[in-house]
């Protein structure tokens, strides 16, 4: 079957061939600019980004680091607002000298405020596709120290209060912002992922504290950035529970800039990935997320309550509500295939697919608790102990979700898991997750009847890695056209309903991350194609792709093992002897009147 060189809406362009370079590189023909880059002003009176003289008060006024999910969302007129997570911070790439042992106070407050989100009105460069920032009434930087309302049903719980806010419903400041939402009424959703490595000391905490503690990961001792000697709610010994403030679906509503952002507890609390919504035809609200780390879990909220249309501020601040009330549930993967036909290595079985069917396993609705032996609070603030006890699939690390506004399927990002079928004790490959030191990941696919259904059939779309190698699978579609890809993290769909993915940890294939395109659907179903590539050591999150202009983030730029401030082996994008800069870059395709479509 002979499926190549059709012509795909979206995706006709020359593919960008896999390399180690120290640029963004785009397609033939395409051009490219920065829209905005670490340390760049955001608000007003922000001063001239100094690496060597950076201050926490200047920090908290300029973009912050690792940008990671991207928004663009529309203003009146054709300014644009830039909505993007600042998901870490690397201290080794943000101070010559950096001590790990004994960094300063500046330091940690410069990561408080480096940390967060960014708020930042954009305008169009006039015949290109470049977008320049404007300080504008809407800019806003979220950091460590800006309040949160804690909604949903565990709100208030005892499990959430501290010294600092005996209530249990006011958090400050948000962390590990990693990929997020757009929803339908105009707010973002972004997923605090882990925030488990900010907080110390949980190895010397009584039970039940611990245990709780360790199944999230959170650091025994002292932690890597030591924040803890700095504001003693990082350290569990004193605040016990202000951990559990953080792991939560946070949202913000970016065209009121005096607008509290909210931490919704109905959607559990895990290392969430994202939040993506669906619509039901009855205008109940669907979030989909995946908790990332390997052998965890794939969950769906459904709301009780629906949708009000338009995008008015009363109807944005009804909308706000969706999320605090329903019904939360994890997933059961069931594969089709005898599991005596999955080795492990990742060869097809007899049918020819890894595929099967599937269910939500509901965990809790308001008050009410379906898991034995835990109350509702517990599973909201617990998650990860509940999908263990209603037992829930473990996979290889559950990323980025979004259903195609096309058809309807749901697609989900895997990105890898090595511990599969290797560390002692840990599960071996099934058809949902079919490679054991799955190195490269998959991308799933999953049919529901509609968003409020509970079951659903799945297919993996892709089986990712060298395509070369007898371990892979892309759709069926044939292997010796397709570009390699390893370690997919964001997804998105383009106007034509191509499939869009950014990756993360692209050195496993011994090559950059990038952005690859790809149909779903029809007879050039499967045929990656890559757009672009970022920096050596860098990570392309937050892909959008709009009608002519595709907006990444290059995140961490330069972070390969050996270097750092002192060292530096990218000078990504501001070239020299300058030091690498996490930053946002719009990519267009110039035409006579101003850029064509992306792909056309
Ligand atoms: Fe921050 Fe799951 O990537
Ligand atoms: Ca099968
Ligand atoms: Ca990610
Ligand atoms: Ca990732």
């Amino acid at each position: 079957e002979q499926r190549g060189g059709g012509h795909t809406p979206g995706l006709n362009f020359d593919r960008v061939q896999p390399n180690t370079l120290d640029a963004v590189v785009v397609p033939k023909g395409y051009e490219q600019a920065i829209v905005i880059r670490w340390g760049d002003p955001v608000l007003p009176g922000a001063p001239k980004f100094d690496f060597d003289k950076q201050t926490a008060a200047a920090q908290a006024k300029q973009f912050g680091f690792n940008n990671d999910f991207a928004a663009l969302m529309p203003l009146p007129g054709d300014n644009q607002l830039l909505v993007t997570n600042h998901e870490y911070t690397s201290e080794n790439f943000m101070f010559k000298g950096y001590s790990s042992a004994n960094p300063t106070r500046e330091q940690a407050e410069i990561g408080w405020a480096a940390h967060g989100l960014s708020v930042v009105e954009v305008e169009p460069v006039r015949r290109s596709g470049a977008l320049r920032p404007v300080i504008g009434r809407y800019n806003r930087r979220i950091t460590m120290t800006t309040p949160f309302r804690i909604t949903g049903p565990a709100a208030g719980s005892d499990l959430l209060k501290t010294s600092a806010d005996p209530t249990g419903t006011v958090a400050l400041g948000t962390l590990n912002n990693c990929a997020g939402g757009v929803t339908p009424w105009g707010t973002i959703l972004s997923g605090e992922e882990n925030f488990n490595q900010y907080w110390a000391n949980a190895g010397q905490t009584p039970e039940p504290v611990k245990s709780r503690a360790v199944r999230y990961g959170v650091t025994t001792g002292a932690t890597a950035r030591k924040w803890e000697r700095f504001d003693k709610r990082f350290d569990m010994l004193q605040e016990p529970n202000e951990v559990n403030r953080f792991g939560y679906v946070i949202e913000l509503d970016p065209n009121d800039p005096d607008s509290t952002p909210v931490k919704h507890t109905a959607l559990g609390r895990f290392k969430h990935e994202c939040a993506n919504i669906r619509v039901a035809r009855d205008g109940r609200v669907v979030a989909y997320s995946g908790d990332d780390e390997r052998f965890e879990y794939l969950y769906k909220f459904v709301s009780k309550n629906k949708m009000r249309p338009g995008n008015s501020k009363a109807a944005r601040r009804y909308n706000m509500t969706l999320l605090d009330e329903g019904t939360l549930y994890v997933a059961r993967f069931t594969g089709d295939s005898p599991a005596s036909e999955i080795d492990g290595t990742g060869k097809l079985p007899s049918d020819k697919r890894f595929d099967g069917s599937g269910e939500w396993i509901p965990l809790a609705s308001g008050n009410r608790s379906f898991v034995p032996g835990m109350t509702a609070e517990e599973v909201y603030v617990f998650t990860r102990l509940a999908g263990d006890k209603v037992g829930a699939t473990k996979m290889d690390r559950p990323e980025d979700v979004q259903a195609s506004p096309k058809t309807g399927k749901v697609y989900v990002a895997l990105s890898n898991n090595v511990e599969r079928g290797v560390t002692p004790g840990k599960e071996s490959a099934t058809e949902i997750n079919p490679r054991n030191n799955n190195k490269h990941g998959h991308v799933l696919e999953l049919t529901e009847h509609d968003p409020l259904s509970l079951r659903f059939d799945w297919w993996l779309f892709m089986v990712c890695g060298d395509p070369n190698s007898p371990d892979t699978y892309f759709a069926g579609f044939p292997k010796d056209q397709v570009s390699p890809i390893t370690s997919p993290d964001n997804v998105a769909f383009d106007q034509y309903g191509n499939l869009w993915i950014a990756t993360d940890s692209a050195n496993a294939l011994g090559i950059n991350d990038g952005l690859y395109g790809v149909p779903v659907d029809g007879p050039q179903r499967g045929n990656l194609k890559l757009f672009l590539t970022v920096p050596r050591g860098g990570e392309t999150c937050g892909p959008i792709v709009q009608e002519r202009v595709v907006t990444v983030c290059v995140q961490h730029p330069g972070e390969v093992d050996g270097a750092n401030a002192d060292n530096p082996v990218s000078h990504w994008p501001d070239g020299g002897a300058s030091q690498p800069r996490p930053a946002v870059v719009a990519v267009w395709k110039p035409g006579r009147h101003g850029p064509d479509r992306i792909g056309s």
